[in-house]
């Protein structure tokens, strides 16, 4: 699959088969998000990888703005970089770059057939659950499985036309709509 289709062809997923995904695969999809960039190499990332039934369900009470039954999940930690790159680590960066390991896991889990999604959590909460320490930070928890229905391909309409998102030499200011402060 070209990275062009994977980008576009890509959908949230949230109802979702029960068989598992093999362990090669996911092998594949964690390979495939180490080789996102970061501040200064520094990977600031470890993977949890959650299959068990009754953690699931506990996790899921402290992402309530997403309903879903995925079979598996995969939690990113972000760990701190402070010590080294204290300017780095202030401006959030260590998540940014979480972020960018989120979306080569997304890509490639598509481009293997297996769906995710990006749930908002209560992070002290999933922090205990998952016995992360307190020093490090939880980015999101990702649900992940095989779709159970092939999810319809995005039209024009779903994003914003590139013309709108374009700025040239300097910021030319957004309709109002386009900022959402309540
Ligand atoms: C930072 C972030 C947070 C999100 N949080 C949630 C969430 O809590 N619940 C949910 O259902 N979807 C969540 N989403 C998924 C978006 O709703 C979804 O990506 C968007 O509607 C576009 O749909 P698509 O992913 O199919 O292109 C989140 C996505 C991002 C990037």
């Amino acid at each position: 699959m070209e990275v062009t289709d994977a980008i576009k062809q890509r959908r949230l997923v949230r109802e979702f088969r029960q068989d598992p995904v093999p362990d090669d695969v996911l092998y594949q999809i964690i390979e495939s998000a180490r080789w996102a960039p970061s501040p200064f190499n520094t990977q600031p990332w470890e993977f949890i990888i959650i299959r068990n039934s009754e953690t699931l369900k506990k996790l899921a009470k402290f992402a309530p703005t997403i309903e879903c039954n995925a079979p598996m999940a995969i939690a990113v930690v972000i760990l701190p970089i402070t010590a080294k790159y204290p300017f780095h680590q202030q401006v959030g960066e260590p998540e940014h770059a979480g972020a960018m390991a989120v979306q080569n896991i997304m890509l490639r889990a598509w481009e293997l057939g297996v769906g995710t999604a990006w749930a908002t959590i209560e992070k002290d909460n999933v922090k205990q659950i998952l016995n992360i320490p307190e020093e490090f930070d939880v980015l999101t928890v990702i649900p992940m499985g095989y779709p159970m229905d092939e999810p319809p391909l995005h039209t024009e309409d779903d994003r914003l036309p590139v013309e709108d998102l374009m700025n040239f030499e300097e910021f030319r200011g957004v309709s109002e709509g386009r900022i959402i402060i309540y």
